[in-house]
Parts: structure tokens; sequence; C-alpha cells
């Protein structure tokens, strides 16, 4: 999907689907009142805390804090990525999601089709090639069935110099678009040369199954080298993707744990043995995409690396990267290998219960953590320990705040055993909005927020250039004047697709907590007009030029002079007027 989603259709999105029914048909909801109660899906409770407003098309808990509209739903209970969500409900409505902005849409989907025309011919050659059999005996030998070999599609590429290109040439290809797919490099004639030659081909798929890439290997230990990869093209930024990911999110249902592995063969070898929930890297380095990526798939990853010393820095690296995501509910731990092992070998000579209790076994990584560091200082002395906290202090601060980064500040106490001494963690200067326990107090600027949240219909009693919004010191009052300034422009807007436009803000996350504030007002329509209208009066009085600057000469440390005096006598003449 190229460039951003047009806020006029995520509107359009959210006004068309009811998010009841986008809920009801993943868990039950039972009417209450105005509302719709269910026992709450992301936490563990007997009794219905779950509250689903049909009019704020917003749901609630009351429980864990959990809330959202339609899209964060599907974000946060089907794992799906925000792209996904939006393409979920727009099946669901029956809308197309308009193509917009870098324009690649088209060339984008020219190079998909020709990537899934290569991909049928190599898993063709793999049936058919004259020198096929050179191919499957090589698969044989690894241990890998026509059966697994499916599921991967893995193919064959010929030895010939150009197969690939000239049937792709004869379905309609262009040769540029060939290049830019990464299949064909063009030689000093200018003429097409395929990419993958005599190896054995891994397509690698992006989150929806589209192919977007290759891997190849070479068919003996002799040819360099011994694995080629598509270049970066536009479809396929290595540093980001995962090899098999798509697969095991499409062979087990409800993915719990993913196992992070070097080699495409390690992958395929795992699913052979029983274990369909390895991805790979695609030879780089574990990268912060990666993890984010993960981790919107489950909540515990278990890291597998050689035991040499490449795989220990690599291991090391990939602690580093995942610290600022671990949010409490999320764990990594880390399995090392015995030398000159990798997942493949191992689960071949070992089975799928030896391998699984391996995964179990693993390293969390707090004790790698604390286990590195300490092989780093000399824990015996004085001195050392307080090293140890002066080395693990930076990495203690990456983490997110919550249960998980106390515990791990006390494990260091109780490591560097610096009981006495004052160990400072800064908080993080991110506030944490999403904390469900810290209310908000409620001024009557934030009451007017969540009034009109309420009742969205109540933007119309104010103009736009109301003294009450003149105050643009004041962050509560531009957010407030931001709201009334959408709802002119947009008078039918659902609260939904209201906090939509806010989504990942500062702002959003303090209307979010406001929009779920109960009002204790009855349900009259008078009543909140006239709240509303009492408190716009009060913002208003506070406006009011006389009585700021009565405020900055109270809070000023000089005193306050003759003419100073006499003109604030006449400001307040002028006020009692
Ligand atoms: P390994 O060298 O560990 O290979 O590379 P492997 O997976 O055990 O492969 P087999 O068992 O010999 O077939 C791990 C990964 O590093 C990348 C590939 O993604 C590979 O799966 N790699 C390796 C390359 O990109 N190029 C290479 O030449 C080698
Ligand atoms: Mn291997």
């Amino acid at each position: 999907m190229a460039g951003r989603i047009p806020q006029e259709f995520l509107d359009q999105l959210l006004s068309r689907v009811d998010l009841v029914e986008v809920i009801n048909t993943r868990v039950p909801l039972r009417r209450a009142g105005h509302d719709f109660m269910a026992c709450c899906p992301f936490h563990a409770e007997k009794t219905p805390s779950f509250s689903v407003s049909p009019r704020k098309q917003f749901y609630h808990c009351f429980g864990c804090g959990a809330h959202g509209n339609a899209i964060g739903f599907l974000i946060a209970y089907e794992r799906l990525e925000f792209l996904d969500a939006v393409e979920e409900l727009a099946r669901l409505a029956g809308l197309e999601i308009p193509k917009t902005g870098s324009g690649g849409g088209d060339a984008s989907r020219a190079l998909l089709e020709w990537l899934a025309c290569a991909d049928r011919f190599f898993r063709q050659q793999l049936r058919e090639h004259p020198t096929r059999q050179h191919a499957v005996n090589y698969l044989r030998q690894r241990g890998l069935t026509g059966q697994i070999a499916g599921v991967f599609g893995i193919g064959y590429a010929p030895p010939g110099w150009d197969s690939l290109s000239r049937i792709l040439r004869e379905s309609g290809a262009q040769p540029e678009e060939i290049v830019n797919a990464g299949l064909a490099s063009r030689d000093e004639q200018n003429r097409l040369r395929d990419r993958f030659r005599d190896r054995i081909i891994f397509p690698i798929r992006d989150r929806r199954g589209r192919i977007i890439a290759f891997g190849g290997r070479a068919l003996d230990d002799v040819a360099t080298p011994k694995y080629l990869n598509s270049p970066e093209t536009s479809l396929f930024h290595k540093g980001s993707e995962l090899y098999g990911l798509y697969e095991a999110r499409t062979r087990i249902r409800r993915l719990q744990r993913l196992v992070v592995v070097e080699g495409y063969m390690d992958v395929v070898a795992l699913a052979q043995h029983g274990i369909s929930y390895a991805v790979a890297t695609l030879g780089t380095a574990t990268s912060a995409e990666h993890i984010e990526r993960l981790f919107r798939v489950v909540n515990d990853l278990v890291f597998c690396f050689d035991g040499d010393r490449a795989g220990r820095t690599a291991g090391w690296r990939a602690l580093e990267t995942a610290l600022p995501f671990l949010r409490d509910g999320r764990q990594i731990s880390f399995l090392f290998l015995p030398d000159g092992e990798d997942p493949d070998s191992l689960v071949r000579r070992e089975g799928q219960a030896v391998f699984e209790q391996r995964l179990e076994q693993a390293t969390s990584l707090a004790d790698y953590l604390f286990a590195e560091l300490r092989t780093r200082v000399d824990p015996d002395t004085l001195a050392g320990r307080a090293r140890l906290a002066e080395l693990a202090r930076p990495l203690l601060e990456k983490l997110p705040e919550g249960h998980f980064r106390d515990l791990m500040v006390a494990r260091l106490r109780q490591e560097a055993q610096l009981i006495n001494t004052r160990l400072r963690l800064p908080t993080p200067v991110s506030v944490r909005l999403s904390d469900n326990n810290a209310q908000l107090t409620r001024t009557p600027l934030r009451k007017a927020i969540a009034l009109l949240l309420y009742r969205p219909e109540l933007a119309q009693q104010v103009a736009l250039d109301d003294p009450a919004l003149q105050d643009s010191r004041e962050p509560g009052v531009r957010l407030l004047a931001n709201l009334l300034t959408i709802l002119h422009a947009h008078p039918t807007l659902t609260i939904a697709a209201l906090l939509e436009r806010y989504r990942n803000t500062r702002e959003g996350a303090i209307l979010e907590r406001l929009a779920q504030w109960r009002l204790e007002t009855p349900e009259d329509e008078y009543q909140f007009e006239k709240e509303f209208a009492d408190i716009l009066n009060y913002l208003r009085r506070r406006a009011d030029p006389a009585k700021q600057w009565l405020e900055t000469l109270l809070q000023r440390r000089t005193p306050i002079s003759r003419e100073e005096r006499k003109a604030f006598r006449n400001f307040d003449r002028f006020k009692k007027v």
C-alpha cells in the first residue's frame, strides 16, 4: 500500500461500520441499557466490565482500561497492523481503499505480478526441468519432504542464464520491470541475465502472503555465495522482513510464541519436525522493525543463536535492540546452541520434543543480561559491582516504564549489592498517559471536552472566534478549539472518527481517557447544553484580559507602580459595567 489513507476515507469507514457488529462476531455482547457489555477479551475476568457504546462507536474496559474504536479493536484483538485493520473494515463495509500519495501503486502491482510469475516458474522447474533431479536430491538429502517444500513454496532456478527473463518477456514484462523486481540484471551487452541460476529457491512473502523477494541456495558447498537474496527493491526491505512469518501465521491459528533463527533452512527444517513457529532474519542483524513486527504477533519470543563468538555478539545486539519494546506482558529469551550446531542440524538429530525442551529452558532476558555483564566486571570487588551498576544503567533506562523495569532495577540492586547506594533512574520523558490508574482531575475545561465527546452536536453552540477559546497559552483550550474546528467542518463526524485523527498523539491519549468519563448528568439534552454553556462562560470570564493581567501582576516580584494601579482600576470599572 503506497501513501497515506485519506482522512475522509477513514471518517467514512468509521461511520459505515458498526463497532458493535465488529466486536459481537468475535466477543458475544449483551445489551445493557444504552451500551453493550461482555467479559473483557483483553484481561481475565469473571464479571463483565467491557463496555461498547454504539453511540460513541467506542469500547472501554473498566477493569483493564483497554479502549478504542473499530480500528483499534482489530489491532488489539486480531493483532493486525494499522493498514490491515483498515483493509479488513473496508472489506466489511464494502468500500474500496483509495489509492493515494506516492503514485507507486501501479508500478508495484506490476512488480508483484512478475514476482508471482517467477514463483510459478521456479516451482514448475522443480517438477519438470531436465536437471531437476539434482535439486530434488539436494532437498531430500537435507531431510525435506515434498509436503514441507510445498508449504514454503520451494522451487528451483535452472542453470541457463536467461531462462526466467525469457519467460517473463514472453508474458509481457518490460526489461525494466524484470530488473526492478530484482529478478535479473543487465550484462555489458545490455542483455538480461537472471539473478538466480542453478539454485534452490525460497520465496519470501510479506505479511499478506504476497511474494516480494527470493532467496536462493547453491546446490553444493563450493559455489559462492552460498545464499543469494533478492536485492533491496521498492517492495523488499531486508532489514524489516522475516522469512517464515506469513507461513507460521497461516499454519497456527493462535500463535503463542515465535522462535527467531538465522537461516532459511533452519525455518524449513524446524517446520519439517513439527515446529512451525520459527522465522528467520534475512542475513541481517535483528532490527527494531523486526522486533516490533514480531511483538505484533506474539508476546513471547525466543532468539536462537549459534554458541560461537559471532552468535554471542549477535545475541547481545538483539538484546539491546529489544529492550525498548519490553512492555509488561512481553517476554524474550535466548537460546545459545552448542558449538557447531544450528537449529536445522539440532532438530534433525534430536527431534521436536528435545528441541522444544531447549526452547522451554532458554535463558530469560534478565538472566542473560546480568550473566553477560558479570563476565565484564569482577563481581567480587566493590569497584567491580559499582562498574556492573554503571554498565547496567543505560540498558535498564531503555526499558519502558512498568513492572518489568521495576523488577530489573530491583534485580540490579541485588546483583550490585548496592543497597545503600542511591541508584537513580531518571523517569523517561514520555508521560504514561495510558496508565489506567492515573485519573485525570475533572477541571471545567476537561469536562467541556468530555461533554463535547459525548454530544458532538454541542459544537454548534460555540462560534470559532468565541472569547472562551482565545487563551491559547493553555494547551487544553487549544485542544478544545481544535475539536470545535473539526466538528464545525464535519458536523456529522462520529467520536470514533474524531479520535482516529489523534491516533498516536499526546492529545489522542487524553481524549481517549476523557471519552471514557461517566457523565453523571441525566440523559436530558438540555442539561448537557446548560452545563456546556456554563463552562464556556467560565472560560470566557477566565479569558478576561483584566483578570489575566492581575494574575501576572500578582505573580511578579517587583512592586506594582502607580500607573499600573490606575490602569487596573480602570479595568475594574470597565468590568463592572
Ligand atoms: P548460514 O551460513 O548460517 O547458513 O547463514 P545456513 O542457514 O545454516 O544454511 P545451510 O544450512 O548451509 O544451508 C544463515 C543465513 O544468512 C544468510 C542467509 O539468509 C542464510 O539463511 N546468508 C548466508 C546469506 O545471505 N548469504 C550467504 O552467503 C550466507
Ligand atoms: Mn545450516
